[in-house]
């Protein structure tokens, strides 16, 4: 299959996913409608176009078409349609987000946030991991350490990967905010990210995703996946457990730690942790009938 006819599959597949969610609209920029209006040149005149976005076709299959074919600038427009995009530098992941980290680190668009944080909360974890968890924002605890996920809830988190067959440094851990939300005037606790700074800080997070390409993403409770997918209606109680799409990358929704710690019921341990085999199940990990039958018996 060719790298474009990928990019529509996932295309595609993104938005049945945000569809069979309940979305009905999706939020598209005045300039990609715009382009999508545009007529597409025939395949000779957009190879000799200077169209921006390239997509080379490896398979010598594809014969008869040329080498390499000029996409109209609509289809890369549409997987993009989401976010800006970081750029960054290295041939390796590790040098890639590397690169990466150094800018976040002294990123500033939040006055408010830049002004109150410790320090940026990048991510951790293995960038050339098949597995990507992604919470809301750094507590308390993560502002204090510069890691996420280190607090009450990072330790039930830690636990449930270490339960998946994982160690906590095979996998990669994220916030779609990469500061603590501030807190004016109180001495302790935390806030849950606004829409509006989540939206500012997601291209740090689509820029992790990039490099790191993982098979599967876990989205962390309601407002990770709301980070996520701004589109997204309906709540996590209905959308958790069913796979969706997230820029042509299975993602898997389901409830976040804190959540967990908070109603520590039962049926919120089996949930989260059957979302659990589904990804190990979707990563082709082994699944012994031990591990099946938690939660099952007590
Ligand atoms: N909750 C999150 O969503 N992220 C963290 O890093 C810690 C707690």
């Amino acid at each position: 299959m060719s790298s474009f006819q990928e990019a529509l599959d996932a295309t595609i597949g993104y938005l049945e996913s945000l569809k069979r969610a309940g979305v009905t609209h999706v939020a598209v920029r005045r300039e990609t409608l715009e382009a999508l209006d545009r007529p597409v040149a025939p395949p000779a005149a957009r190879a000799a176009s200077s169209a921006p976005y390239a997509i080379r076709h490896t398979s010598p299959a594809a014969a008869p078409q040329p080498a390499s074919i000029a996409v109209p600038a609509p289809c890369a427009e549409v997987q993009d349609m989401f976010a800006e995009r970081i750029r960054y530098t290295g041939a390796t992941k590790a040098e890639k987000m590397a690169s990466l980290r150094e800018q976040a680190l002294v990123c500033a668009k939040c006055k408010h946030l830049a002004a109150s944080r410790t320090q940026v909360v990048f991510g951790v974890g293995n960038p050339e991991t098949e597995l990507m968890f992604v919470g809301e924002a750094p507590g308390a605890d993560e502002d204090a350490q510069g890691e996420p996920f280190v607090g009450r809830a990072g330790q039930l988190l830690t636990k449930i990967i270490q339960t998946m067959g994982f160690n906590r440094a095979d996998v990669y851990i994220g916030n779609v905010l990469k500061c603590r939300p501030d807190t004016p005037g109180a001495q302790s606790g935390n806030r849950a990210p606004t829409d509006a700074e989540m939206k500012t800080c997601l291209p740090w997070l689509q820029a992790q995703i990039e490099i790191i390409q993982p098979k599967v993403i876990v989205a962390l409770g309601a407002v990770a996946l709301r980070g996520l997918i701004p589109e997204l209606s309906a709540g996590i109680t209905r959308l958790r457990g069913n796979w969706l799409l997230y820029r042509g990358v299975p993602l898997m929704p389901t409830y976040h730690p804190a959540y967990v710690l908070r109603a520590y019921t039962l049926e919120n341990r089996r949930a989260i942790w059957e979302d659990m085999l589904k990804v190990l199940e979707k990563l082709g990990r082994p699944i012994t009938p031990k591990m099946r039958n938690y939660f099952k018996s007590a």
